[in-house]
């Protein structure tokens, strides 16, 4: 019995109207109630979380959003609060490193977004990894250790052991072409998870949930959960199949 419960989260990206994201729902609903023993979640467009939170309850099926800003309100335009996302979901992914590379946010951005999280209740999510150019640079450790310092930066221990981390090295998402389980269980096992101790101690550092993401598929997934610290997966194009989105799932099960 591990003591994380594993998770995994489906990024849907821009994708899913209303009517779609009903028909994606419906077609996985009975797959993902099946796998109880897996906290799964969903990430839907904004314009989708009301639609999909009416068909997810009385589930035990988690939803998530995509972003958010971190005031509570305010004179900013084309934002969503974390009020308003609190109101739906219980997850927040937050630093996607689309976010980061086209939408300019930076470390200090998301350090906000994580504390504005927290205190709506909202567990955020949060993503880090180097590019292609940094691994090739030889700078994946420093890269990856600066996004999760910076990212909790301020947080008490008991705060710290509530965040989820997605391992997503750049070069992964959406290529095909995923980490090894070795390579990403190294990032995670040596880089992310000492750095939380050293930070937030021992016991906090053992409590995060840390996931891999980057081409995540049914049938690449079950060897990133053999992986000792590796305890979940946030998914993109694969979340979008109604079959691999809870194949995915049930491979996590093993790590129950
Ligand atoms: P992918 O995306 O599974 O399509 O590579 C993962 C992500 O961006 O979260």
């Amino acid at each position: 019995m591990n003591a994380r419960t594993p998770l995994v989260a489906g990024n849907w990206k821009m994708h899913k109207t209303v009517e779609e994201a009903r028909q994606l729902v419906w077609a996985m609903l009975d797959g993902l109630r099946a796998v109880p023993e897996v906290e799964r979640v969903l990430c839907p467009p904004f314009t989708a979380l009301l639609p999909v939170a009416q068909m997810l309850l009385g589930t035990d099926i988690r939803l998530g959003a995509q972003n958010m800003h971190w005031e509570e309100e305010g004179a900013y335009t084309g934002e969503i609060s974390p009020r308003m996302v609190a109101e739906f979901a219980q997850f927040v992914i937050l630093g996607h490193s689309e976010r980061r590379a086209y939408f300019g946010e930076t470390d200090d951005m998301v350090r906000r977004k994580v504390h504005a999280a927290l205190s709506h209740k909202l567990t955020p999510i949060v993503c880090v990894g180097e590019t292609l150019e940094q691994r090739r640079a030889g700078q994946t450790e420093a890269v990856v250790r600066g996004q999760v310092l910076a990212a909790l930066d301020g947080l008490q221990p008991e705060q710290a052991a509530r965040v989820v981390i997605a391992y997503e090295p750049v070069w992964a998402i959406g290529t095909g072409e995923a980490a090894t389980p070795e390579e990403a269980q190294r990032v995670i096992g040596q880089v992310i998870r000492p750095t939380l101790a050293k930070a937030f101690g021992h016991e906090a550092a053992r409590r995060v949930r840390i996931l891999y993401g980057g081409s995540v598929k049914a049938h690449n997934a079950a060897a990133f959960f053999v992986q000792p610290d590796i305890d979940g997966a946030l998914v993109g194009g694969a979340s979008l199949d109604p079959e691999q989105f809870p194949a995915i799932v049930r491979a996590a099960a093993a790590r129950a």
